[in-house]
């Protein structure tokens, strides 16, 4: 693999859990595996004053707990790359000390002005740092690249992404600017790339004669934890479908890129969210679902309910919930259903994408279930990462019935393949100046203007509900309303949970 091009990486927002929990262990897992640059620091910029000693510490702490190697001689020359520089991110004033740190680093380690800056802090800032850093020259790449890495959420609706679009346009160029959507780093998204361009045996096969459905789910048995204040500004559509859910959505409803490069698959992508058929406002009652998790007593342990969460409004109507159906208008996928969900509080923890294909247009065996009989292609996202297809096959014995059988692979089979962390593969994309698995602005727009009219929808219309669930089950009943073909219902890969324990089946 290529190594990066030495580089400062600045991230703001660096004593933020972000910081801690998933990019400082995906920067360590690079030095492992030598894939940083030869000459690379990593400049932590926070409010709280600091010490460059203190903050390392903090971060020695973080690569213990998350960290897959704890090994101490390896953290401790990891942690030389790391120094700490106070910056108040709105205050203007506090850039100059910035770029002094940054050119006393360059000289040190002998490093041109190649330059990422991590926005890892609160979305009001991706707007004002950029904007700060741009007034001192720090967007300006006579001396060396310099590239911006931009968390989500990119805005709070369609006309807050144009906006912050804009502002970002005014200093800065397309091609250095990142919006990062963790799910593109993923492993499993990539691979369903893979698995549609590489086989000859899935892609004839991918297209409205013989697929029925496809199903998206992203379910997390956790709540909103201590996020209840950010949560209460987001909520399931934005948090999750808005980029995770459609980009899935986009890798596995895509036609083939002419070529791998990052403006073929990124214009693929773009095409896919820009035929996907708008909903109108008053079709939003039939084609989403919203639903907030309720108080519930989950293996013997009491669960709080969304509006009892901390930082969370008594009288909430945000969705921990929501479920989507929609229609992409072309070619491939004309007339063919797509339905994606997510939750908090589900019974367990799974992303997976289904295929299901049509069922044979008449039965000649005996068949125990019909719905059981379709024909699956499970595609496991995480964690359990494989793919499974279902198929029938006949019971072993007098007469033709038919059963369900799967055949599974595993990702934890290649014993030898360890499953790079999104973050890493990301940033090290970003090092190297590839952006194919970053969202364009184009990809963004489009995914806010397919929401929009539901977002506008659940906010003004008092007649469409916010289902309540217990905790632990697979949102409202409600959901199940939405597929259309009565024979048929949403995979559940685990039962609802109750005191007797989890029940999951493949
Ligand atoms: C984040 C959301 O983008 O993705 C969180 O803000 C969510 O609410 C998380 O928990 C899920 O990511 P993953 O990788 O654990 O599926």
């Amino acid at each position: 693999m290529n190594k990066p091009e030495n580089s400062i990486l600045v991230i703001f927002g660096a004593t933020g859990d972000l910081t801690k929990r998933k990019l400082i262990p995906g920067i360590f897992a690079l030095e492992i595996q030598n894939l940083l640059p030869d000459n690379f620091a990593i400049l932590g910029a926070s409010r709280s004053k600091k010490s460059d000693d203190e903050f390392r510490k903090l971060m020695r702490d973080s690569l213990i707990k998350y960290s897959n190697s704890a090994d101490s001689k390896k953290i401790d020359t990891f942690l030389k790359k790391i120094c700490y520089q106070s910056v108040d991110a709105k205050d203007p004033n506090d850039y100059p000390n910035l770029l002094e740190r940054l050119q006393k680093l360059r000289k040190e380690l002998s490093i041109n002005g190649n330059t990422i800056f991590y926005l890892s802090t609160p979305p009001s800032l991706y707007g004002v740092i950029p904007q700060n850093l741009s007034s001192i020259n720090l967007n300006k790449e006579d001396d060396g690249w310099k590239r911006v890495i931009i968390e989500k959420p990119f805005g709070y609706d369609l006309q807050s992404a144009e906006e912050l679009n804009k502002s970002l346009n005014k200093n800065w160029q397309e091609h250095q600017l990142y919006r990062i959507d963790h799910y593109l780093g993923k492993e499993t998204v990539q691979n369903l790339l893979v698995t549609r361009f590489s086989n000859g045996i899935f892609e004839p096969l991918w297209n409205r004669n013989y697929v029925h459905h496809v199903e998206i789910t992203s379910a997390e048995s956790i709540g909103v934890e201590k996020r209840g204040g950010y949560y209460e500004s987001s909520g399931a559509l934005r948090d999750m479908i808005q980029n995770h859910l459609l980009q899935i959505v986009g890798f596995i409803a895509m036609e083939p890129p002419s070529s791998m490069d990052s403006n073929s698959i990124r214009n693929e992508m773009v095409k896919v969210f820009q035929s996907i058929r708008p909903i109108k406002e008053d079709e939003v009652i039939n084609s989403a679902i919203r639903g907030q998790y309720l108080a519930a007593t989950i293996k013997g342990e009491k669960v709080s309910g969304y509006r009892e969460e901390e930082g969370v409004d008594p009288n909430s109507k945000t969705e921990t919930f929501a479920a989507l159906k929609f229609y992409i208008d072309n070619w491939r996928w004309g007339g063919i259903p797509f339905y994606i969900r997510t939750g908090k509080h589900l019974p367990t923890k799974v992303t997976e994408a289904v295929i299901h294909f049509k069922p044979t247009p008449h039965y000649l065996f005996v068949q125990k279930d019909i719905c059981e009989g379709c024909n699956q292609l499970v595609i496991r996202i995480q964690p359990d990462e494989g793919i499974l297809l279902k198929f029938g096959m006949k019971v072993p014995g007098a007469g033709f019935e038919v059963q369900n059988v799967n055949m599974d692979f595993h990702y934890s089979d290649l014993s030898d393949q360890r499953i790079p962390t999104a973050y890493e593969r990301l940033l090290h994309d970003c090092m190297l100046g590839d952006s194919t698995l970053y969202a364009r602005d184009d990809a963004v727009m489009a995914a806010w203007k397919f929401l929009e009219p539901v977002i506008n929808a659940w906010q003004n219309d008092p007649d469409i509900p916010v289902y309540g669930y217990p905790a632990g089950t697979w949102g409202p009943e409600n959901a199940d309303k939405l597929i259309e073909d009565p024979t048929m219902t949403w995979r559940y890969p685990c039962k609802n949970l109750s005191d007797d324990g989890v029940f999951c089946e493949l």
